[in-house]
């Protein structure tokens, strides 16, 4: 039985790349794994929300969550900061996290190039509170998209650094994880660059169908292909790749083909990929929208996540007070 930690910050609505970078398989996980699903809110305070924004966006990412299938009986899901014991592990774990290395990773560089006037020290420790999440319920693996690879890689390197430094085995170093497969970048269909919130480029699985079809067809291609077998392009690579994951091989197989022999129609590619898309996030959007109508529902959730999240961090923190030498009197 694996442990397995994910989350997902609250910074706003869930798209395709989240559904199937972090949360399509895991739901598979739910029933014969241990497996606790977190929204990451204290990370979302790095682009200082509203108060109203903060709750909002929490109450809607635990909606979406619930209806994309995390089933709360059997997973442990959970708000961050209603497990404070999070705020600690990280503190503690801030004692052995290094500026220089802080200030390496990529997604540390990329946000301060992006927002030079908001270089805040919760940006730079970003990977130690993720690494908190994950050792905290001593996680082994953690499924993630390819663009987390690298804090993943920090997390290891925090739970062996804690090991090494007190000599103990207590935490395991867990492993990146999307499902026997390597992990994936769903990609935007503007172009270039990875689907995200702060990209613009979101595909939402709230997105109802008269809104999926206009991202779609709008998505960026190119000329069309020239001679039989000529290399695709990015743009184009991208649509395949969101029809990799929503369609089923033999459509893929047949556009892929249509393009080989020079064949290929963008639009025709695009209307069977809206299709595909709207297959997946019809059902997922209608319990979104009756799930977020209940408010009571909402509030049992957060509840039984939250005792069940602290009792495992509890456990976690006491050791590692333990460990690392405060004593009672
Ligand atoms: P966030 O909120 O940006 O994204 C949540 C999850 O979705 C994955 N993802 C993608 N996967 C494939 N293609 C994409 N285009 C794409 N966009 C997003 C992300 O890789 C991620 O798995 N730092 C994290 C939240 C976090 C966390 C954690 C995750 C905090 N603590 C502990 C795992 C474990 C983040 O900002 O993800």
């Amino acid at each position: 039985m694996e442990r397995v930690v994910s989350g997902i910050r609250s910074t706003g609505n869930l798209h395709l790349g989240n559904y199937f970078g972090a949360l399509k398989n895991f739901i598979k996980m739910q029933d014969e794994n241990e497996c606790f699903f977190f929204i990451a809110d204290y990370h979302s305070l790095t682009t200082h929300p509203t108060p109203e924004n903060l709750h909002g966006n929490v109450r809607q990412v635990l909606a979406e969550y619930l209806a994309a299938g995390i089933d709360p009986e059997k997973a442990t899901i959970y708000v961050q900061s209603d497990v404070p014991e999070v705020a600690e592990l990280y503190l503690l774990l801030n004692m052995n996290a290094y500026v220089g290395e802080l200030e390496r990773t990529t997604s540390f560089k990329d946000k301060v190039r992006k927002n030079p006037n908001n270089v805040n020290a919760g940006l730079l420790t970003y990977p130690v509170l993720m690494a908190a999440d994950i050792i905290m319920h001593n996680a082994t693996k953690v499924p993630v998209g390819k663009d987390q690879e690298q804090n993943l890689e920090m997390a290891r390197k925090f739970a062996r650094r804690f090991n090494n430094m007190y000599n103990v085995e207590y935490f395991n170093e867990p492993e990146p994880f999307n499902f026997g497969e390597s992990l994936i970048k769903i990609p935007g269909l503007d172009g270039s660059g990875k689907m995200g919130k702060s990209e613009g480029n979101g595909i939402y699985l709230i997105d109802d169908p008269k809104v999926l079809r206009k991202k779609v067809m709008k998505a960026v291609t190119d000329s069309g292909p020239t001679e039989p077998n000529s290399p695709v392009t990015e743009s184009v690579q991208n649509l395949f790749t969101i029809m990799d994951v929503v369609s089923t091989p033999d459509t893929l197989q047949y556009f892929k083909d249509k393009y080989a022999s020079c064949e290929i129609r963008y639009g025709d590619l695009k209307k069977q990929l809206a299709e595909d898309i709207i297959k997946v996030t019809t059902p997922i959007r209608e319990r979104i929208l009756d799930i977020a109508a209940d408010t009571e529902y909402l509030r049992k959730v957060v509840k039984l996540g939250e005792d069940k999240a602290r009792e495992s961090a509890a456990k976690t923190i006491k050791e590692v007070r333990e460990i690392i030498g405060f004593k009672p009197f």
